[in-house]
C-alpha cells in the first residue's frame, strides 16, 4: 500500500515501474515493424540484473512465462507503451519545430529521450524524478559511454510536494515557452497531488507552452478488485501493481487545462494504435480491462 511519504529506488515500489516500462519498450522494439525502437532501454534491464536482465536477452524462451510476454496483458501493454512512446516522441519533434527550446519531463524514470532523440540536440531538457532513479539512469548510461544529445539537467524532487523552486534553481525560465511531458505518472499520485501538479505547471507556463499528458481513466471497481487479488492465483505482478496506483476519480486533464486558457486535444490510445495499423487483443476491446482502451493521450497548448 502507498503512503504520502513513501520512497523507492529503481527496483522497488513505484521505481520498479520505470524498469517495467523500459522492458516493454525493449520487447516492443523487437517486434515486426515496430512503432518505436529505444535501443537504450535494454541497457537499464541489463544493469538492474536478475529477471530484468533475462528480459533483455534476445532469447524469448528465457522469460516465456513473464507477464510482459502474455498474450492478453503483455500484448496490450507492449502496444500501449509503444504507442505512447511514439506519440510523445512526435510531440517533442513538433514542439522543437515550433521553436521551443525548454523541455521538462516529469517523472522521467528511464525515459532516455534526452540521449535518443536528435530533435533534442540544442534543447535544455529537465528531468524530474526521485534521486535514486535519476542516479541509476545517469550511472547506467555513463558506464555504457552514452552521452546526452541535449543539455540534460536532473532535478531530484518529490512531485507530490513543491518542486518548481528546484526546477528554477537548475535554470528553468518560466518566461520562455516550455514543452512539458507527463507520461506514466498520474496514476501513482493522488487526485489532490495531481491537481497541485497541474496548478504548478499552469503557473510556470508562458504563452505558447504545451504539455503532453498520459491519463488513464480509473479502472472499474470490479476490475481493480480482481487485479488486487490476483496474487491469490499466483499472479503477483498484477496485484503488486494494483497496490501502487491510486485508482480514484480525478480531474480530467483535457478539461482542467481547457478551463484555464489552454487548447486541448485528446486522443484515445486505442484509436491512435488502430490508426497506426496495430490491433489490440480481442479481450481488450470495449471492455473495462486494464490497458489501452482506458488511456488517453492529451496535448494542451497555452493560448
Ligand atoms: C511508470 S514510470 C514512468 C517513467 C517514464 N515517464 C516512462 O514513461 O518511461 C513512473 C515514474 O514516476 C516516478 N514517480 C512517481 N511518483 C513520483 C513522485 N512523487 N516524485 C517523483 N517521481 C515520481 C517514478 O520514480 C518512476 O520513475
Amino acid at each position: 500500500m502507498r503512503s504520502d511519504m513513501d520512497d523507492w529506488d529503481i527496483t522497488t515500489s513505484v521505481g520498479s515501474t520505470a524498469l517495467f516500462v523500459a522492458a516493454a519498450r525493449t520487447l516492443a522494439g523487437r517486434e515486426d515493424d515496430p512503432l518505436v525502437v529505444d535501443p537504450l532501454a535494454e541497457l537499464f534491464l541489463r544493469a538492474a540484473g536478475g529477471e530484468w536482465a533475462l528480459l533483455a536477452d534476445p532469447d524469448p524462451e528465457l522469460t516465456r512465462d513473464h507477464i510482459l510476454r502474455s498474450a492478453d496483458f503483455g500484448t496490450s501493454f507492449r502496444a500501449h507503451i509503444a504507442g505512447r512512446t511514439r506519440y510523445l516522441d512526435d510531440y517533442l519533434k513538433a514542439a522543437r519545430e515550433a521553436g521551443i527550446g525548454q523541455v521538462v519531463i516529469l517523472a522521467a524514470g528511464l525515459d532516455a529521450r534526452a540521449y535518443r532523440l536528435d530533435c533534442l540536440e540544442g534543447a535544455v531538457v529537465y528531468e524530474l524524478d526521485r534521486p535514486q532513479v535519476l542516479d541509476f539512469k545517469r550511472e547506467t548510461l555513463a558506464a555504457a559511454g552514452v552521452e546526452p544529445l541535449a543539455d540534460r539537467r536532473e532535478v531530484a524532487v518529490d512531485l507530490r510536494e513543491e518542486w518548481l523552486n528546484a526546477l528554477r534553481d537548475k535554470g528553468f525560465d518560466p518566461s520562455m515557452p516550455t514543452a512539458w511531458l507527463v507520461e506514466g505518472l498520474l496514476i501513482y499520485i493522488t487526485p489532490e497531488a495531481q491537481d497541485q501538479l497541474f496548478g504548478t505547471l499552469d503557473s510556470a507556463s508562458a504563452a505558447g507552452s504545451r504539455a503532453a499528458i498520459e491519463q488513464m481513466t480509473p479502472l472499474p471497481r470490479e476490475t481493480y478488485t480482481e487485479l488486487a487479488a490476483a496474487d491469490q492465483d499466483g499472479d503477483e505482478a498484477k496485484s503488486d501493481w494494483a497496490r501502487l496506483i491510486y485508482n480514484e476519480p480525478r480531474s480530467d486533464a483535457a478539461q482542467w487545462f481547457s478551463e484555464r486558457g489552454w487548447d486541448a486535444e485528446r486522443t484515445g490510445l486505442a484509436e491512435y494504435l488502430r490508426a497506426a495499423g496495430r490491433t489490440l487483443p480481442a479481450t481488450e476491446e470495449g471492455t473495462g480491462h486494464v490497458g489501452a482502451p482506458l488511456v488517453n493521450l492529451v496535448t494542451v497548448v497555452r493560448r
